[in-house]
């Protein structure tokens, strides 16, 4: 199938995840905004999302903007929806990066009515113990939010309202020594840089429905940490399915005519907290990996594959940079945070280096007996790294069971990703039953926890596949691999469209359905 076919009569088409979030929505959004769309708008979460874009081989990641705002100078509109929490710093240092690198935003468009997450927001989120929050202020923000004391970007802009309203939201920060004038003044800067692009856009988008563009709605997280439908409560605090998605941009999910729901496969991730029952190395690599930075990369390549690194010099300017907040608050210039960041980019690049001319050591990682250490080998080759936090992403075989689930929320059509990091394996799994569960719900998925903490999942191995980076056509895929995804459409009774095997675009295979 052609591109055209498969987006021929849609004028609304979303890109959202059906697993754990972290399954390549920046690839496919920037790809539809760049082929496709005329207005590309995101509707949940905040800067707890880290969508990686490629421009011109170079990684770019976004926390916040949607991936089609590179697209501005084409007359592409970019929506930040009611539905999202902003962090206006954070916003700020994206549209910043973006002028540095020549990028225009003329065409950006931000919610009057997205809330804004406050810096009592950030330092609440830091207590968490629980959940391995990204710890950037989205609960606590979205509380405030359903609280109804809140406040918007609309707030942000009339300062009066602004002081009396943080004034009687303090009451609920006990922990902290909320002074409104200070935070005020933090803002104001940020929110004069905004001001321009503030609007109404659910009325815009109502605009761009009747004039007949073509929209793209932009996911984050995924499914299954929906506040509703997700692995309750180790899930991130807003909607992510199709439904809370096309409300935060002030739709209907009847509007989308083509949903596209991202699935990695034949291994999938999970970060933070909460049951991931096809987990490789179970409980051990659930506690390894909640500490988080401390077993970052660096660490790993250190590790696992002997890669001689400085993790003092690297631990020392992570730590620096985790205190940025602080410094700018007094007023520090920004020079040595660029030094440090770029140090660190580097350090990254060169581990990322040394795991692609070291795959023999990695796959001897993934073809150990210890389960533990497969998900180390598969993690490294896949480079699961949170793009937000840096944390180690928990690896597991691709569950079906969930898919299906996801599917009849989300929709049946699937983008499959990240299918090529297995290159080389000698065999795969997909899990399409769950065992030491009663008959009823051995292929039938239930979102709380004792339930998946419980049961035991039960595979269908296939022999693994060598390189397919090169392949055009979905034909031409390992005969292996064409079983076991005709075998997951089948169970799940969806339709794969896409088979994603590398981070660029034209790394893209369109499949008939
Ligand atoms: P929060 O969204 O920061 O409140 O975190 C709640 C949970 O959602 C934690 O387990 C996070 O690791 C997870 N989470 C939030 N955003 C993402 C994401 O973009 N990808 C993967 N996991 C996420």
């Amino acid at each position: 199938m052609s591109l055209d076919e498969l987006t021929k009569d849609k004028k609304v088409i979303s890109i959202l995840c059906n697993q754990f979030g972290d399954t390549g929505k920046g690839k496919f959004s920037d790809f539809f905004a760049d082929c496709w769309a005329d207005v590309i708008a995101r509707g949940t979460g905040g800067n707890n999302a880290g969508h990686t874009v490629y421009i011109n081989g170079k990684e770019k990641v976004f926390h916040l903007l949607p991936t089609g705002i590179i697209y501005d100078s084409e007359g592409k509109k970019n929506i930040l929806g009611n539905g999202m929490v902003i962090d206006l710093e954070v916003l700020c240092q994206e549209l910043e990066e973006l002028e540095k690198e020549n990028f225009s935003f003329n065409n950006l468009m931000i919610s009057n009515n997205a809330h804004v997450i406050m810096p009592y927001h950030v330092e609440r989120d830091k207590q968490d113990k629980n959940l391995g929050t990204t710890r950037r202020g989205i609960g606590p923000c979205y509380t405030d939010k359903i609280a109804r004391r809140g406040i918007t970007i609309e707030d942000i802009h009339d300062k009066l309202k602004l002081s009396r309203k943080i004034e009687d939201i303090s009451e609920f920060y006990p922990e902290q020594k909320i002074e409104p004038d200070i935070i005020i003044e933090k803002l104001t800067n940020y929110s004069e840089k905004i001001k321009p692009f503030v609007r109404d856009t659910v009325k815009e988008m109502h605009k761009f429905i009747a004039q007949g563009q073509k929209i793209l709605i932009e996911g984050a997280q995924g499914l299954l940490l929906s506040i509703e439908h997700g692995t309750y409560p180790y899930v991130t605090s807003s909607d992510c399915s199709i439904n809370g998605t096309a409300n935060g941009v002030g739709l209907s999910a009847k509007h989308i005519d083509l949903s596209l729901g991202l699935i990695k496969f034949p291994f999938m991730t999970r970060v933070g907290t909460g049951p991931f029952p096809t987990e490789i190395g179970g409980l051990k690599s659930e506690e390894y990996c909640s500490k988080g930075t401390d077993h970052d990369i660096f660490y790993e390549v250190s590790e696992f594959l002997k890669m001689e690194i400085d993790l003092k010099e690297i631990r020392d300017a992570q730590s620096y940079l985790e205190k940025k907040v602080d410094l700018q608050y007094n007023g520090i210039s920004g020079n040595p945070r660029e030094i440090k960041k770029n140090m660190l980019k580097k350090f990254k690049e060169e581990a990322h280096d040394y795991i692609k001319n070291n795959k023999e050591k990695v796959l001897e990682l993934i073809h150990s007996d210890d389960l533990f250490l497969q998900g180390v080998g598969i993690r490294l080759s896949a480079l699961e790294y949170g793009a937000t936090t840096g944390r180690p992403r928990r690896i597991g075989w691709t569950d079906a069971v969930m898919a299906k689930y996801a599917a009849n929320i989300n929709g049946p059509y699937f983008i499959l990703t990240k299918t090529d990091c297995l290159e080389g394996v000698n065999n795969f799994n997909i899990c399409t039953e769950y065992g030491s569960v009663p008959e009823e719900d051995k292929k039938s998925f239930r979102k709380d926890e004792k339930f998946l903490r419980s049961l035991s999942p039960l595979y269908t191995n296939y022999k693994g596949y060598g390189s397919i980076r090169d392949i055009k056509n979905f034909d031409d895929l390992p005969q292996q691999l064409k079983s076991a995804i005709s075998n997951f459409e089948e169970f799940t009774k969806g339709n794969v469209v896409i088979v994603s095997i590398g981070p660029e675009k034209d790394q893209t295979i369109l499949k008939s359905c």
